[in-house]
């Protein structure tokens, strides 16, 4: 969501007369009535989305780059030694001595006369062809197949241990503990390379900054014992030409953020499973600008949301820099580079080839970009910081003191002075209270002044009421404001207490809370906003007033919705150089600069957002001493930017003090009972809650592979890629938490299922079978479960499975019911088959011999039946129906409805068993962004105009455009009564 400029009336009719005159600033490569046209850059500051519109383009996934500027490294010299990390110093020095080096060639294997050994090899990269130039990036790449174990692979260049990320290392020696998968038994530390089944694994060191321009310049590398030097290794010192301007991109597509392309793959064995089988190459992103002229004089500066991952960024050719962090985002000024008044290009390189994460987490630029324009003096990035201590806050009127803490940056030559005006603007839009200061800058620094705002009156953000502020920021100078910046924020206070958990406002509020990855069918991880906001809205819908970002923080505009819609979230940096993630630890246990740099992205753009009510540093980090001491250097830390929170982890099995004692409020992982009492006694004093919780499996409509092991309720075992709905892991995991209202929350695993992580499958499944509800946003039964637990003054009961077991006449069926009535009575065909109370349990079940018909269950509470649901037996599919929520969206290029498909009998009943192949056409100013149906073992494309139906049931996502008007959808399927819906987009 663009920042608001301003609500004065009289401010805003200046932004738009300005809007008027100024020159139109558009991206290039489009017809103009295509294109998104940004608010045009405007004074005193300007913030335009730049989603529409880049040119896109995959690079190959082997780069084997030929012609000037790189050359094969073919020929080395090589020593062995008895183990790895202790042998560095002792190698190292051995450098100016060529005795004991003997010359090998690249994938010659000469592992059979160095047993057991490891072997440097080394290279004098002066002896190559190409030289760097002045803006040459020199790098060593291995593409693959790597050394033959490809799995292990250290590498320095002028004595410096070098990966991609190794300007970040320090030179602390390991912990003796650490016994995490990065360190091989003989305590040699390496990077870790993407294991794939038959994939080329690829790793790449930059080595530009160790570079010795008058050289030598010495390539080191280690490989493991029993490794040798497979190829090819490429040195390569090229400026890539798809960073310069003048490159031609008219080939490429053209492509509006956010942008996913991974999910375009094809799945194959051959990719990594736990990253849902698809290839993940390396791309490219263009985009032309036109920076008016009457820009010169101000900061000009490129922000990106969230690029996964390792970006690289070029403006007219200049390189600004590289973003490892996939999850975080970043500025960059462009101002030295930027042509005022002409086409500027900026180039993006996104290389997702190394995961962070243990799931599916796409690749390419998936969140907003914006260009910003500010005076030399303004508010600094993500520059204010707000925060609010309430008095009588259980009263009718509590009232409120607003600090605002405000960074100002001076850019320009000169120091400054100016004045800071901030105003703070209620719920309802009027302005409360407007309190000034004077500030002096000097040139190239930045000042942090803070104000204080007394409210006598404060209206409290709640869950219920989710009540939200403002502050509008202005900088002034001689009388003319140069700058405004407006920043949401919330009253209201948290605390977590040992006995009564999670208090809003001093009122009990337990968190009832999913985790959730990023990702959605047909779009992976470009999640346009709306569509984040549906899927909060669902799991609202259920009861939900909770979200964990697992692992890792979301989108601003996530948090903004949270805010809007009263959701508690835990935001989340997991980054403890502890786990498992390939993010920027090469070191294991080693912080490098990567730790810190990504826990102040999180605090310092999330830290006003009222919704979030916990910070998370890690996940499941490894019962290590280097665990403890890490989070204990980063919640230090954290402390510098935010003490209005408490800091936690989420812990997985710990014996004795993982790191619990370092936490405020200790987080678990699937605690069960014993476990919550163990260790409210081992740490008397702290307040718990469940971090995390359920993996309960199961597939939207699956009811074979029951796990209850009766081989009569068996009859068909399918393959394990598809997992029952007869899961009782639900209630395992949420009684122990309901039962301890010292638990603070409850956060299950997964609100919706998500790509990758099939565990405990494998091919052919390639997504997660955890969520609540399915890839597409279908719910299983367990959705039922919890929004009888979860909002259980509406009267509900649930009954499954579906009713078509034609061929199993007389046979036995497991049925269950879920809900919250006390009792629950199960009829066939008007027959009882009995009452049974559902206390005890919240799950009653019965075998029942199947007869085609209606199965109907009735909730009875208080001898009244309070709640009834019947599934019927249905005939063959005979028509489509479409649905969506979201009937009406933005023209905005980007915005989302699920188009919700079903196939019904010729009684309208979906056919629980239908899979017929449904194919979707589209008119209007939209297109089908994707399509899904939940099946975790499905191979289809998500990014495609067909689909076939999972137990009855798909999804087709339309996207809206830039113009207005009504899309029409249609599906149709050969044996079927097609459907239409109508999608109106506006304004
Ligand atoms: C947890 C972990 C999650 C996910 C989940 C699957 O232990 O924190 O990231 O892997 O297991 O059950």
């Amino acid at each position: 969501m663009q920042y608001q400029l301003s609500h004065n009336p009289l401010h805003t009719a200046l932004v738009l007369g300005l809007l008027a005159l100024s020159p139109s600033v558009y991206a290039a490569n489009k017809p103009a009535e295509q294109v998104a046209k940004p608010t045009a850059l405007v004074n005193p500051r300007s913030r335009t989305l730049i989603d529409a519109d880049w040119r896109f383009k995959l690079e190959p996934q082997i780069v084997v780059p030929s012609g000037t500027g790189t050359a094969l490294i073919t020929n080395w010299t090589v020593r062995e030694s008895n183990t790895g990390e202790a042998d560095v110093p002792a190698i190292l020095a051995t450098m100016s001595d060529a005795t004991g080096w003997t010359p090998a060639k690249t994938n010659e294997d000469i592992s059979p006369q160095h047993k057991g050994r490891y072997l440097w090899y080394r290279a004098n990269l002066n002896t190559l062809a190409p030289k760097p130039g002045k803006d040459g990036e020199v790098a060593v790449s291995f593409p693959g197949p790597g050394p033959r174990e490809a799995s292990r692979l250290v590498i320095f260049i002028n004595g410096h241990r070098v990966t991609d990320r190794a300007a970040d290392l320090k030179a602390e020696p390991p912990t003796a503990a650490a016994t995490d998968q990065t360190m091989d038994a003989n305590g040699l530390f390496a990077y870790q390379l993407v294991e794939a089944k038959g994939v080329p694994t690829y790793v790449e060191a930059r080595l530009t900054k160790w570079w010795n321009s008058n050289g030598p310049n010495e390539l080191l590398v280690v490989v493991r014992p029993g490794d040798y030097m497979a190829g090819p290794v490429i040195f390569n010192v090229n400026r890539p030409a798809e960073s310069v301007a003048a490159f031609d991109d008219a080939s490429w597509r053209s492509v509006n953020l956010p942008h996913d392309y991974v999910v375009e793959g094809t799945f194959s064995e051959k990719y990594a499973n736990q990253w849902a089988s698809l290839p993940m190459p390396r791309a490219w992103y263009r985009k032309g600008l036109i920076i008016p002229e009457s820009m010169r004089g101000k900061r000009v500066s490129v922000e990106f949301d969230g690029i996964y991952r390792d970006s690289e960024i070029w403006c007219n050719g200049h390189y600004l820099g590289n973003h490892p962090s996939g999850y975080t985002g970043f500025a960059l000024d462009l101002t030295p580079f930027v042509e005022f008044g002409k086409a500027n290009t900026l180039a993006v390189r996104v290389d997702p080839r190394v995961q962070e994460g243990h799931w599916y987490e796409g690749g390419g630029i998936y969140r907003h970009a914006w260009m910003t324009a500010t005076e030399p003096l303004h508010v600094a990035h993500w520059g204010t910081y707000v925060t609010a201590e309430v008095a009588k806050v259980t009263s009718d009127s509590p009232s409120a003191d607003v600090t605002i803490r405000t960074r100002i940056a001076n850019e320009s030559p000169d120091d400054q002075v100016c004045e800071l005006a901030t105003s703070v603007i209620d719920p309802s839009g009027a302005e409360v209270a407007v309190v000034q200061s004077q500030a002096t800058v000097q040139r190239g620094a930045e000042v942090e002044v803070t104000q204080v705002a007394k409210l006598a009156s404060a209206k409290l953000w709640s869950c219920a009421s989710p009540q939200m502020y403002r502050t509008v920021t202005r900088v002034v100078r001689d009388g003319r404001p140069i700058d405004e910046y407006a920043t949401p924020f919330g009253i209201r206070t948290i605390r977590f207490d040992v006995d009564r958990g999670f208090l809003l406002n001093e009122r009990p509020q337990q968190m009832l809370g999913t985790c959730n990855h990023l990702d959605f069918a047909g779009v992976g991880v470009a999640m346009p906003d709306n569509l984040q906001i549906w899927r909060i809205a669902k799991l609202k819908e259920m009861g939900s007033n909770a979200w964990r970002c697992s692992h890792n923080p979301p989108s601003n505009e996530f948090l903004d919705a949270c805010d809007r819609m009263g959701i508690l979230v835990m935001d989340e940096n997991r980054h403890l150089a502890t786990d498992s993630s390939r993010k920027s630890t090469i070191r294991f246990g080693d912080l490098v600069a990567a730790n810190f740099d990504e826990l102040h992205s999180m605090l310092l753009r999330d830290r006003n957002h009222p919704s979030i009510v916990l910070w998370s540093l890690c996940n499941e980090e490894p019962h290590v001493p280097a665990t403890i001491r890490n989070y204990k250097v980063l919640k230090a830390e954290a402390l510098k930017f935010d003490q209005t929170r408490p800091y936690t982890g989420a812990i997985i099995a710990s014996k004795g003090d993982s790191y619990e004692s370092q936490t405020d409020v200790i987080g678990l992982n699937y605690a069960r009972d014993e476990r919550f009492d163990a260790i409210r006694k081992m740490f008397p004093g702290k307040p718990i809650f469940a971090s995390e919780s359920g993996s309960a499996r199961s597939d939207r409509g699956v009811y074979e592979n029951d796990p209850s092991g009766d081989p009569a309720l068996n009859p068909e075992k399918i393959p394990p890629v598809h997992m029952s709905n007869y899961c009782r892991d639900n209630i395992a995991m949420w009684k122990p938490a309901a039962q301890r209202p010292w638990v603070g929350g409850y956060f299950y695993w997964t609100g919706f299922d998500y790509k990758g992580e099939p565990s405990p499958s494998r091919w052919p499944a390639i997504m997660s079978h955890f969520g609540i509800f399915d890839l597409c946003g279908f719910p299983k039964d367990s959705y039922y479960y919890y929004k009888a637990r979860w909002r259980k003054h509406e009267p509900l009961v649930h009954v499954f499975p579906h009713w078509n077991w034609a061929g199993r006449e007389g046979k036995p069926i497991r049925v269950v019911a879920v809900g919250n009535a006390a009792q629950v009575e199960l009829l066939l065909n008007g027959q009882s088959l009995g009452t049974k109370p559902l206390e005890a349990e919240d799950w009653v079940e019965w075998r029942v011999p199947f007869a085609p018909g209606k199965l109907e269950a009735r909730g009875i509470t208080d001898g009244k039946v309070v709640a009834t649901e019947v599934v019927e037996t249905t005939g063959a599919p005979a028509a489509i129906t479409l649905r969506t929520d979201l009937p009406r969206l933005r023209a905005n290029g980007q915005d989302i409805a699920v188009a919700e498909v079903a196939l019904v009998d010729a009684a309208g009943r979906v056919v629980p068993t239908a899979s017929d192949e449904v194919t979707f056409t589209i008119k209007g100013p939209g297109e089908i962004a994707g399509v899904g149906n939940g099946d975790p073992a499905s191979h289809e494309p998500d990014v495609a105009r067909q689909r076939t139906a999972f137990n009855g049931r798909c999804a087709c996502l339309v996207r809206a455009g830039y113009a207005t008007g009504v899309v029409t959808l249609i599906a149709s399927s050969p044996n079927l009564k097609p459907a239409t819906l109508e999608i109106v987009m506006e304004k």
